[in-house]
């Protein structure tokens, strides 16, 4: 890739028309023609039914898998004409990533576990940068422990601490608060929300959770591999409502 710097764009995130097959006997179509645009510096849910592709559309958005058509273009990059190791490198500066079970390494401190993306990418640790995170996280006092010494929320906020260190434009999250119960979960994604309005980053969670997706701005809902509604600003009871209605 010529360049390393992050391009300012208003579209931060743009899927154009991404299908998804996943190949076998009988070929799964988990995505079937989504397009979304995500500003800069917004912070989106993405809900629906289990099986619905949230996870499939935001690991072919993060660029941690590749759709069978159409574009992901994020930053200004498009993904889809990236070759694997440009792509590995454009994930590296560009893009956090927060999953589900906090995928902290067990036998590396949480600071060693935060700074981990740096030490693969052979960046210095920017100590001013990361002790605002950490103090923003509230887990600066955490960082010698062990993450088996954690509670949920304090690992997934370590976690995202490791996803925010090298400060990506974009973060994705994939049931980031799934373990957690919902009042907890919607202080994780308000912690999230916060870093991002700071660093003017972009935020896209998905979550089954309808209280931690009414902390988001912008709530889109999936079902069976299609975008079918937009939700602004939603109550966490206009989520659920959405959820449970007929025609998904
Ligand atoms: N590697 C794979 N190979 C084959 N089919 C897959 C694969 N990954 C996902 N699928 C299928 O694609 C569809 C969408 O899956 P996906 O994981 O995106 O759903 P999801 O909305 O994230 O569900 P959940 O809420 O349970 O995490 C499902 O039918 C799933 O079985
Ligand atoms: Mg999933």
């Amino acid at each position: 890739m010529a360049t390393t710097t992050t391009e300012v764009t208003a579209t931060a995130v743009r899927l154009v028309d991404i299908h998804k097959t996943y190949p076998g006997r009988e070929p799964v179509h988990a995505l079937r023609g989504v397009s979304l645009e995500l500003a800069a510096g917004s912070v989106t849910a993405v809900v629906g039914q289990s099986g619905s592709g949230k996870s499939t559309l935001l690991n072919c958005a993060a660029g941690l898998d590749t759709p069978s058509r159409g574009a992901v273009v994020v930053g200004g990059h498009e993904l889809t004409v990236l070759r694997p190791d440009d792509l590995t490198r454009f994930r590296r500066e560009h893009v956090g990533f927060v999953f589900q079970a906090y995928n902290l390494i067990g036998h590396l401190t949480a600071r060693e576990n935060v700074r981990l993306p740096l030490a693969l990418a052979g960046r210095a640790v920017d100590l001013v940068w990361e002790s605002a995170l950490l103090e923003l996280l509230g887990v600066a006092d955490l960082m010698d422990r062990l993450p088996g010494e954690l509670s949920g929320g304090q690992a997934q906020r370590v976690a995202i601490a490791r996803a925010l260190i090298t400060r990506p434009a974009v973060v994705f999250a994939d049931e980031p608060t799934g373990a957690l119960d919902s009042r907890t979960g919607a202080a994780v994604l308000d912690v999230l929300s916060e870093t991002a309005r700071r660093l003017g980053q972009t935020v896209v969670v998905v979550t089954h959770d309808a209280t931690v997706a009414a902390a988001a701005e912008r709530v889109v809902v999936l079902a069976d591999g299609l975008v079918v509604d937009h939700l602004e600003r939603p109550t966490a009871e206009q989520v659920t409502a959405r959820l449970l209605a007929k025609g998904r």
